[in-house]
């Protein structure tokens, strides 16, 4: 067994283990992947403030996301065919993470679905929401989140077209995946994989099969977006999802102030300051680079939580300094799930949680929550060098 120490060496197995068309889809940005890239090294940037010989015992990551306790505020995001990435892969997620202790966001593109995920797992997760022209669909997928016991319903708004990834339509993304020879050429390689697969019925998009109409090909992630999804989005219809869901709601796929308002407005309980894992919008700024501008038009009347680029602990930790009340890891797990399973996502949470624990405390902190921007060096030109 190799001696796991960091995300970086999760990704290494998950590389061996998972088919290339998965591996290729969570490793993915939009187009030129200049967004993909920045989300992570614009972390970088920023400069953490060492301080010595203050008491550094008695350390807690506890925090609370929209009022939930959770034992660090590091949520698990919704990431389309986790169920791809290995069997069954939405339960596995969601059970490491009830049992750490932070929130599990279920996509409405998993393989899993959210009874299923409900039925496995034992305490509420939250549910990440697509918006589709399909009105029915719509109320019933709230109705189903809240039979399930979700505990907060996430409205995914930077997603009324699918950003292209090119590998995604060279490796021609399914789930199941479509049987080519070089599909099942690579598939053969991951020996793994294939008998965690051939022992589930997990194979398809369960939330969808079944639930939505007037999908050509439910296979195909492209296919339908491209049909169901709701191209006329707008404000009005998010306040009207508003409605259906009297549960917590999270606006996600925020980067400009301006939509940070709106979100406001319409009686967010959070935003998450998201890019889409920069695959959607290449030339978009950066989530940590727009957080600054967002917490200072919003950021005591709503709850500000950053998704996009958090690769370890040092990232949540400059983030939360920022003034996020949470955070959230995609692919950061996907690495651990893809190349462990359970067990390794919940290596992925216990990476990011020493690695917080430790730099906070290195900082002079010892409470996640009393962090502030005292600890970071910020560029002067950080956020406001733009016209
Ligand atoms: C879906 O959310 C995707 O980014 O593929």
């Amino acid at each position: 067994m190799p001696v796991i120490t960091c995300v970086e060496d999760l990704k290494r197995i998950y590389k061996r283990r998972a088919p290339r068309m998965f591996y290729d889809y969570a490793e993915s940005g939009s187009w030129t992947e200049q967004t993909f890239r920045e989300n992570t090294t614009d972390f970088q940037d920023i400069h953490l403030r060492q301080r010595v010989a203050i008491d550094m015992a008695g350390r807690s990551t506890k925090s609370r996301m929209i009022g939930q306790d959770v034992a660090m505020p590091v949520a698990l995001a919704p990431v389309g065919l986790t169920g791809m990435q290995c069997a069954d892969g939405e339960i596995k997620a969601a059970r490491a993470a009830e049992k750490f202790g932070v929130p599990y966001t279920l996509s409405t593109m998993s393989i899993c679905s959210i009874e299923d995920v409900a039925e496995h797992t034992s305490k509420p997760f939250w549910l990440q929401v697509y918006t589709l022209k399909d009105d029915d669909f719509m109320k019933r997928l709230f109705d189903r989140a809240k039979a399930a016991k979700c505990s907060a319903a996430v409205i995914t708004v930077d997603l009324q077209m699918l950003g292209q990834r090119h590998k995604d339509l060279k490796n021609g993304l399914s789930a199941p995946p479509k049987l080519t020879v070089k599909s099942v050429a690579n598939m053969m390689t991951k020996v793994q994989w294939g008998l965690g697969m051939l022992g589930t019925k997990r194979r398809f998009f369960g939330n969808i099969v079944g639930h939505a109409k007037g999908v050509a090909d439910p296979s195909s992630l492209s296919t339908w977006t491209a049909e169901a999804f709701d191209e006329s989005l707008d404000w009005d219809r998010i306040r009207e999802f508003r409605k259906m869901w009297d549960g917590p709601l999270i606006i996600k796929g925020i980067i400009d102030p301006r939509d940070a308002l709106e979100a406001l407005n319409v009686g967010a309980d959070a935003i998450i300051v998201s890019n889409h894992g920069g695959r959607q919008l290449d030339g978009a700024l950066s989530s940590i680079r727009a957080l600054p501008a967002i917490m200072d038009a919003v950021g005591d009347k709503i709850e500000v939580h950053l998704d996009s680029g958090i690769r370890s602990g040092q990232d949540v930790l400059k983030a939360l300094a920022l003034g996020a009340k949470g955070t959230y890891i995609g692919r950061a797990y996907v690495y651990g799930l893809g190349a462990m399973g359970e067990a390794g996502v919940t290596k992925a949470l216990e990476i990011i949680h020493k690695e917080l624990e430790v730099s906070m405390a290195l900082c002079g902190h010892t409470d996640v929550t009393k962090v502030d921007r005292d600890i970071l060096m910020i560029p002067r030109d950080f956020s406001d060098r733009w016209q």
